[in-house]
């Protein structure tokens, strides 16, 4: 573990626009720098850092962050890797600190089982370029399938030659332990015999994210019908099947450039693919595909394209898997092969342009895919039609977003020749079932979450259907509810209230204003004046404010410990010193946007909010006091009518209620006027 001491040492070394121009090309902007934002598509300029601040934030995708954030985003590595990244850039010596005998442990034993893998990747290698068996056999397989050298190398493919021990024994004279061979799987010990799990094969290595080697996959080179074609490592401790993509670590800087994903089934095809000019693409090789995998793709893109080889038989088998990817919010195209073609076989038919020109052509999405796949099956029979409606449905169902479960729809009924209100009925049906089966488990009388809420909304619920017993009846009426407590909930929620007012604490903390109306004591002495921070701190707790939002409440806390210490507040290292779940959103209220435009440089003078630093507190100050106030009297609201249905005394609610309504209206008349203290 990196210290303390060295984390501070490389913050402090770290100059953001040193950080940020080795992978972007910077222009000064005013005090500021501005470039293409490397993280979104984008033409014109919205990325700007701060060398003053150490900031850096795009408006057009919103991302921000230090110089360390930028890296772990950039190059996706965790938080030590990237502070072991920028202390290599500016040489500072690392100090770690001890770490735990079960750490030392733990980690020495995974660093064990990547030099394991690491070795065994090299040595399949250098037999499959070295070794005449090698040669003869597994480099002379690899051209005969019109793999290019470069390719061979670029993917460091290898063989493992013919005999129950060539691996093992290269291993252990090279002082590499039993125990790791083992546990990597490369070697397969029972009672009598311990021996090579890959013989005579040739050898893809699976790589992890950041491109370490951690497994390996096979390939048979005769037709033995006893043995299968593909070996695969097992489940290691440094291997899981499914977290793994085999291609990802080659694939993510152009799955992100590209914004597309293409999901393919083998190594074969990946390689393929790669050796067209194609590199944004993975397989989940072996495996259906995970819940995991989708995730980890999602990190890069929302939009995977699934390239089917032209026999159906595996298709129907993997549809499954896609409802997972629909379910993730991805999106999700199909491209089908020409009839006993793959990606592999396909890719070097034709040249690149018609490959790609392919691929844009014959891309659909899945639901129309599987709409139309379905409906040849049942071939003008209408009960395995009306089957099929429930299956294609339920499949809309899992679409996170309403619009585009409505676009899919509407898509359906035409392909279909069936009418929208039909399917939309059985939408619903699944949907309520959906809402009744979380509520359930939730426990009957909790508020629905506003997930729940957003499940149903956009959808006209049609005329409600009477069940034999009369469930539906009941569903829609949670259902309403549910839209009502919704509504009432976004309009008393204080969210952009509590923005406002981290945002000025976080730009102002520490200016002084004056409390409009406030008087000298004597005529001749100078009008008091009181510090932001101290103001809107004092306020908050005086009226029992609670911020609903975390991210807000967090930074909040924060600035009232600076203030119950009597600290000085300085933005750049108030913002390091938070969590690392709240620096972003504190950079990002950090970085106006006037900033960005420079105006000044043109000549424009423009009106901040510093400049009427007065009227923007007490603002602030009061529409979040209105809006609690608005949330006491709603609730004073309902307890009223609790309790007239249940025939119990209201007076004292009513006078309560009447005062709130008091200062409510005081409030309000105070609004665009002066507060008084
Ligand atoms: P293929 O059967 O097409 O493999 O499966 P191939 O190596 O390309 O063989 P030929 O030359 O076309 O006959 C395509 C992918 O499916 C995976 C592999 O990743 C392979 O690249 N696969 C196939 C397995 O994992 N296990 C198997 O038994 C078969
Ligand atoms: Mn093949």
């Amino acid at each position: 573990m990196i210290n303390q001491e060295t984390k501070e040492k490389i913050l402090e070394a770290a100059r953001i626009e040193e950080v940020i121009g080795e992978f972007v090309v910077l222009r000064k902007r005013g005090s500021n720098l501005l470039g293409v934002c490397p993280f979104h598509n984008e033409r014109t300029p919205s990325f700007t850092v701060s060398p003053a601040k150490g900031f850096f934030k795009c408006f057009g995708c919103g991302k921000a962050g230090d110089s360390v954030t930028f890296i772990m985003e950039h190059e996706h590595l965790s938080f030590p890797e990237a502070l072991r990244y920028l202390a290599n850039k500016y040489n500072i010596e690392i100090a770690e600190e001890a770490p735990s005998a079960e750490m030392i442990e733990a980690q020495s034993n995974r660093e064990s089982l990547f030099a394991m893998t690491e070795f065994a990747k090299n040595f399949f290698r250098d037999y499959l370029w070295n070794n005449e068996e090698g040669i003869a056999i597994g480099l002379s397989y690899f051209r005969e399938r019109g793999f290019t050298d470069e390719i061979i190398r670029r993917f460091e493919l290898g063989f493992a030659p013919d005999k129950w021990d060539g691996l093992t024994k290269a291993a252990l004279d090279n002082g590499f332990k039993l125990e790791f061979l083992e546990k990597t799987g490369l070697t397969i010990i029972n009672e009598q015999k311990q021996y090579d799990r890959f013989r005579g094969r040739v050898v893809f290595p699976i790589s992890s994210l950041t491109g370490r080697v951690i497994a390996f996959g096979a390939r048979i080179l005769k037709t033995d019908p006893k043995s299968p074609k593909y070996l695969n490592s097992p489940e290691t401790e440094i291997y899981h099947k499914s977290r793994s993509l085999y291609g990802i670590s080659l694939a993510k800087k152009d799955i992100i450039a590209k914004d597309v994903c293409y999901l393919v089934e083998g190594y074969t095809d990946v390689v393929s693919l790669h050796q067209a000019g194609i590199e944004n693409v993975v397989a989940s090789s072996g495996t259906s595909l995970t819940v995991e995998q989708i995730r980890l793709i999602g990190r890069y893109t929302k939009n995977i394209t699934v390239l089917y080889d032209g026999d159906a038989a595996g298709i129907k088998a993997s549809i499954r898997g896609i409802d997972l990817i629909l379910e993730e919010g991805m999106n999700v195209r199909v491209v089908l092969f020409p009839q006993g073609e793959d990606p592999d076989s396909f890719s070097r038919k034709v040249s690149t342009v018609e490959l790609l020109e392919f691929l844009e052509k014959s891309a659909v999405d899945f639901i129309t895919f599987k709409t139309k796949l379905l409906l040849a099956e049942t071939a003008g029979d209408p009960i395995k039609k009306a089957g099929l409606i429930r299956d294609i449905v339920d499949t809309i169902a899992k679409v996170p977003d309403a619009i585009g479960r409505a676009a899919y729809l509407r898509q359906t009924s035409t392909l279909m020749e069936m009418s929208e209100t039909v399917l939309l009925t059985e939408l619903n049906k699944i949907l309520r079932g959906k809402i009744a089966k979380q509520q359930g488990s939730q426990g009957s009388q909790s508020a629905p979450s506003s997930q729940n809420y957003q499940g149903s909304q956009g959808f006209d619920p049609g005329p409600p259907e009477l069940g034999p017993d009369g469930e539906e009846i009941i569903l829609n009426d949670i259902e309403k509810q549910a839209q009502e407590e919704e509504i009432i909930h976004d309009e008393l929620n204080t969210s952009n209230q509590e923005e406002e007012l981290i945002r000025i604490l976080l730009n102002y903390a520490d200016l002084d204003f004056v409390i409009p109306g406030t008087e000298p004591e004597h005529p001749s002495a100078p009008i008091p004046t009181v510090k932001v921070k101290n103001f809107i701190i004092g306020e908050i707790s005086e009226d029992g404010i609670h911020f609903s939002n975390e991210l807000y409440a967090g930074i909040l806390a924060e600035f009232s410990t600076l203030v119950e210490q009597q600290q000085q507040y300085e933005a750049q290292s108030f913002v390091q010193g938070l969590e690392e779940t709240l620096k972003a959103t504190a950079i990002s209220l950090l970085t106006t946007r006037y900033e960005l435009a420079n105006w000044e440089e043109k000549g424009i003078v423009v009106k901040t909010d510093k400049d009427h630093l007065d009227k923007t507190v007490i603002d602030a100050i009061v529409y979040i006091k209105k809006k609690q106030l608005d949330k006491f009297l709603y609730e004073l609201q309902r307890e009223i009518k609790e309790r007239v249905v249940e025939n119990i005394e209201v007076d004292d609610l009513l006078e309560k209620y009447n005062r709130f309504l008091q200062i409510k209206i005081e409030l309000n008349k105070m609004t665009n006027t002066v507060i008084q203290k």
